[in-house]
């Protein structure tokens, strides 16, 4: 077999950096933990090189990918986009393409996770309430390897948390690379957007950022303020508005500013709107589907594509095949294989099934916290009141309550607690 579903086991390391450092080919794999982090942090690019050719776990996994056992044997996931992508179309990656002219394997693009760290808390990502969030375990050595990387060549998908967190020095690490010659690599950056501020634009815009995606899952402020829980709709859409229009008065091409839209029952019925009013300013955006989330299954269970009815899905599949033909399969839109995984929810409802949850990796759930009636049961009164009160009270603050109420219009913010 010549072509592979994907270029990751001979080009790619999915980095998590917390308390152990996990490097791994993709997130859909099972983690594959350093030993000595510390020493691969000092050795930055070729350390992980180095790892890259001689971890036997990972060489095993590549000899599996190899011999074409994708899912038993090297772990990857039926769900994969690329791996979809591959059995329907036939189109695939040959590892002679990657190989360093030594015949080892060179490590092109790293997609780094700095976090879970982030200065808001989206609920299908971040539930503080209901699960343990390990705050303050990435290591921040990461950014000094990250800015090597990039100088070298490489190309990094930076996510996170936030990446633009201060204490994770992006902006330094983008002040640094804009002032050195000869830098050879690019970032892409997903942000929530609510630090690009007019400073971080100007070090996106002279710095090595190939595109710039910016988390916005609708136009529509009550529902993005409510969805994306404690960013400002008017602030983000402003700087990326200021984004686009200061590179292009640059005359620049890049970096690519891409609105990243993850698609539920919440904003599946005006996703034409979102779509038309992003490229309707010049923007690009991409859609991916609602998938169950490590700090937060609750609300992606509620959430995702799989609670829609047959003919909400039918509308749906319609909607995304008016943007294909309107703007084209490889155009502004891309769609990370949402077709396929709309496609398959419609089938399962048809076969009478209730269809499956998207996910993504292991799926698994972080550490729960104690339930109202636990809490009560070991005395806790306190934080069993709190959090009967937030649980009651909490999803009804939806964006109006919330203004209305900043605005010292208690009465009728409580009126509106009483009405959602
Ligand atoms: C985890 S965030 C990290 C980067 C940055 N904080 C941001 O919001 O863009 C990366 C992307 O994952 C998306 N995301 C998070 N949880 C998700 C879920 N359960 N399903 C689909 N997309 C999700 C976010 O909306 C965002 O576009
Ligand atoms: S999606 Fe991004 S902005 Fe939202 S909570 Fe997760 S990391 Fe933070």
């Amino acid at each position: 077999m010549k072509n592979y579903p994907c270029p990751a086991p001979f080009s790619q390391l999915y980095v998590l950096p917390r308390t152990m450092l996990d490097l791994r080919f993709c997130s859909y794999h099972q983690p594959v933990f350093v030993n000595d982090q510390k020493k691969m942090y000092e050795e930055g690019t070729k350390g992980l090189n180095h790892f890259f050719n001689t971890n036997r776990e990972l060489i095993r996994r590549r000899e599996e990918y190899l011999k074409g056992n994708f899912i038993e044997g090297a772990g990857c996931s039926p769900d994969c986009f690329w791996y979809c992508k591959w059995k329907t179309s036939g189109e695939g990656f040959s590892p002679d393409d990657y190989k360093s002219d030594s015949g080892d394997y060179l490590v092109r693009k790293l997609w780094l996770t700095i976090g879970p760290d982030c200065n808001i808390f989206c609920r299908y990502c971040l539930d503080p309430k209901e699960f343990h969030i390990d705050y303050n375990t990435c290591d921040l050595q990461v950014m000094d390897l990250a800015r090597d990387f990039v100088a070298q060549g490489g190309e990094i998908l930076l996510t996170g948390g936030e990446p633009f967190l201060p204490k994770f020095k992006l902006s330094q690490v983008l002040e640094q690379l804009s002032n050195s010659e000869d830098v050879k690599g690019e970032f892409e950056i997903h942000t929530n957007g609510m630090f690009l501020n007019e400073r971080n634009r100007d070090l996106i815009l002279r710095g090595p950022v190939r595109s710039v995606d910016i988390s916005m899952d609708t136009l529509r402020k009550d529902l993005f303020e409510y969805l994306r829980k404690g960013a400002d709709f008017d602030k983000v859409w402003g700087n990326v508005l200021s984004l686009k229009k200061e590179r292009d008065q640059l005359g620049l091409k890049r970096p690519r500013i891409m609105l990243l839209c993850a698609v539920m029952t919440d904003n599946y019925s005006h996703l034409v709107e979102t779509v038309e009013k992003a490229i309707g300013e010049g923007l690009m955006i991409s859609l991916n589907a609602l998938f169950k989330a490590y700090y937060s299954p609750d609300f992606s269970g509620a959430h995702g594509l799989h609670n829609l009815e047959i003919q909400e899905l039918r509308k749906l599949y319609d909607d995304i095949l008016y943007l294909e033909e309107t703007y084209g399969p490889t155009g502004p839109v891309h769609y990370h294989g949402i077709k396929g995984q709309v496609e398959n929810l419609i089938e399962s409802k048809e076969s009478g099934s209730k269809g499956p949850q998207v996910v993504l990796g292991d799926g698994g759930e972080a550490k729960r916290k104690a339930s109202v009636k636990t809490l009560i049961s070991r005395g806790k009164f306190k934080p069993a009141f709190m959090k009967l009160a937030r649980n009651t009270i909490g999803p009804r603050l939806r964006g109006n309550t919330i203004s209305l109420l900043r605005q010292g219009k208690i009465k009728e913010g409580i009126l509106n607690i009483f009405r959602n």
